[in-house]
């Protein structure tokens, strides 16, 4: 049974990745930016099969103190964390990059881009500290494609999947 931390979890992919882990067995932390839609969460995967705890914490990822503070808070709950998922974030997909709105921008740069690299930070000084665990980041195709008129959608996950791909990302990846 692992321990699994999945932001942006209160609905989409990230929802359909802590089912998915909870029918497995294992335990589950969900997040969003809400108390509202992490509870109704939490309540909605604590009723379908699963043996493991379902827990929920409100965090934005772009304020890395939150990301900070969901760590200690799977640690204080459930003992350490063996996966960690960055999947919290915003896709304006479809406006190319001259139609796309400053706030848009800024909602893609400040969720996708420094909330990945805020989430990862504390993740991976959680793991080294405990001595492994996984931290994996949900992209897009996109991100490693030509850019296309819709760049300003890509451009963090295509940033953050440069990250990822580090030497140091082996290091903290090392098998629990
Ligand atoms: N849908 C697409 O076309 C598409 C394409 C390429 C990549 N992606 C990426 O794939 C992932 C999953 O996409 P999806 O379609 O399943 O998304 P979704 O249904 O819109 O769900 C996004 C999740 O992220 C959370 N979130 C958003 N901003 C956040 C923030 N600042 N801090 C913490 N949580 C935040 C949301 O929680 P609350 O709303 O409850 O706060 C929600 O749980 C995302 O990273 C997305 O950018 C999506």
């Amino acid at each position: 049974m692992n321990t699994i931390v999945i932001t942006g979890s209160t609905k989409g992919l990230g929802f359909a990745l802590a089912r998915g882990f909870r029918a497995q067995g294992h335990h589950v932390v969900v997040t969003g930016r809400t108390d509202a839609a992490v509870n109704a969460a939490v309540a909605s995967l604590t009723e379908t099969p699963g043996a493991g705890r379902v827990l929920g914490r409100a965090v934005d990822v772009s304020d890395p103190d939150a990301t900070t503070a969901l760590w200690s808070f799977a640690v204080a709950e459930l003992g350490r964390v063996d996966i960690w998922i960055n999947n919290a974030g915003v896709a304006h997909t479809t406006n190319p990059i001259v139609d796309t709105t400053p706030d848009a921008v800024r909602a893609m740069v400040t969720t996708n881009m420094l909330g990945t690299i805020f989430s990862t930070q504390a993740a991976v000084r959680g793991m080294t500290a405990q001595g492994g665990g996984s931290c994996s980041t949900c992209s897009v195709v996109a991100a490693t494609a030509r850019p296309a008129p819709t760049w300003a959608c890509t451009a963090p996950p295509s940033a953050v999947s440069t990250c990822s791909r580090g030497p140091w990302s082996r290091r903290s990846t090392a098998p629990a």
